[in-house]
């Protein structure tokens, strides 16, 4: 049996940004065997907790019913892609969607101290993708920016003090070592008081002005869960309700690669099912990764509706769809490899590509032509 290339390239390309979309991708790709393989639930189980490779088994039943296999395994990521075009589009529509940030007026007066921003990292990163951050966006952020990481790293501790927080959790990509990262990040954003989370992932830039408009548009106490969907319908998983009995359920999830926020009223509510241990539970009763298990808690247990914004971007989308004069729109940004070809925003910018292979640096010299580091420059 071919543990096929195609599961390797998918993997290799999205390293630390994996989320539940790319368990859907790959275990689509591979469902045929996967299928085969699988003699029941309660076996699946156990090698689940033995061994991470068995992620994409975990999650057959899950894609089962939600993607259309055949046509997946032939496209790969083309149809991937298209299937994000398709969820563009649903985006768009007014209904249920963030509202521009430029327009409507803000229902409470927030600053960037009211956010907390937690990123997801893994100390092989540090020095590859963190810095990047810490040298861009991070920079102007440091009070309201945390570092989730799994080692201890005394550069990072230097520069972020008591910010760089090292879950203990495993430095392997499993859904365990992920969902254990996003259970301590909830856990420190109830201690800090703030009013907003938002996730993000060690390969997104997060321009703070835009996020600040966006989530001023709502107040932190009402329910708010604000991301993009990663895919065009409702994820269709199937919950353990123990004695062995299972429930299917339907609900969006946003796309953990891109970045979402919570408000604090709505976090406080999530509390039984994700403060303290239960994170991990509830991620072992669905059996998806950390992002999914989020959109579970809040859409199917809580009732809360996914508020979808378009400015959200993760590098499993075609980023050269972002348009530059919209740039300062974007509330987050990603980057990545697909194919040996870059995906990367399209942008003239302060650095040519060979100098800045991710944009960010070019990006932020955009939104702030004042830093220190960025040239003096004519309009691009
Ligand atoms: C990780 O372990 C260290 C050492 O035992 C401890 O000080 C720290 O609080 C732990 N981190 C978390 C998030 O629990």
């Amino acid at each position: 049996m071919s543990k096929s290339s195609g599961k390797k390239t998918v993997i290799s390309i999205t390293s630390a940004g994996f989320t539940c979309l790319l368990l859907l991708l790959v275990v689509a790709q591979h469902q045929r065997v996967q299928v085969d393989e699988v003699p029941n639930q309660r076996e699946m189980g156990t090698r689940s907790l033995q061994s991470t490779d068995t992620l994409a088994t975990d999650g057959v039943k899950a894609a089962e019913q939600q993607v259309n296999s055949e046509a997946q395994a032939k496209k790969g990521f083309s149809a991937y892609f298209s299937k994000l075009t398709r969820g563009r589009r649903e985006a768009d529509k007014p209904a249920g969607s963030a509202q521009s940030t430029t327009d409507a007026s803000p229902a409470e007066d927030i600053s960037a101290d009211d956010i907390f921003i937690a990123v997801k990292t893994t100390k092989k990163f540090h020095q590859s993708r963190l810095n990047l951050l810490l040298d861009t966006w991070i920079s102007r952020n440091m009070q309201q920016t945390y570092i989730f990481t799994d080692g201890e790293d005394e550069e990072l501790k230097k520069k972020m003090g008591s910010h760089a927080i090292n879950t203990n959790c495993s430095a392997a990509h499993s859904r365990q070592a992920l969902s254990c990262k996003m259970a301590v990040e909830y856990d420190k954003f109830i201690e800090s008081g703030k009013k907003w989370f938002c996730h993000v992932d060690d390969d997104n830039y997060v321009n703070m002005r835009t996020l600040v408009k966006l989530l001023s548009h709502y107040p932190h106490t009402q329910d708010m869960y604000i991301g993009k969907p990663s895919l065009d319908r409702p994820i269709e998983a199937t919950e353990r309700l123990g004695d062995n009995k299972m429930r299917p359920v339907n609900f969006w999830f946003a796309t953990g690669g891109a970045g979402f926020c919570v408000s604090r009223g709505l976090a406080l509510k999530m509390s039984p099912w994700a403060s303290g241990g239960h994170f991990m539970n509830t991620a072992e009763k669905i059996r998806l990764p950390d992002d999914c298990t989020i959109g579970y808690i809040i859409e199917s247990v809580l009732g809360v509706p996914l508020t979808r914004s378009n400015f959200f971007h993760s590098h499993l989308e075609n980023l050269q769809q972002v348009s530059r004069s919209e740039l300062h729109k974007q509330i987050t940004l990603s980057y990545g490899m697909f194919e040996n070809k870059r995906n990367i925003i399209n942008m003239k910018g302060a650095f040519p590509v060979e100098e800045d292979p991710s944009r960010f640096k070019s990006v932020h010299c955009l939104l702030y032509p004042d830093t220190p580091w960025c040239p003096l420059q004519v309009a691009y």
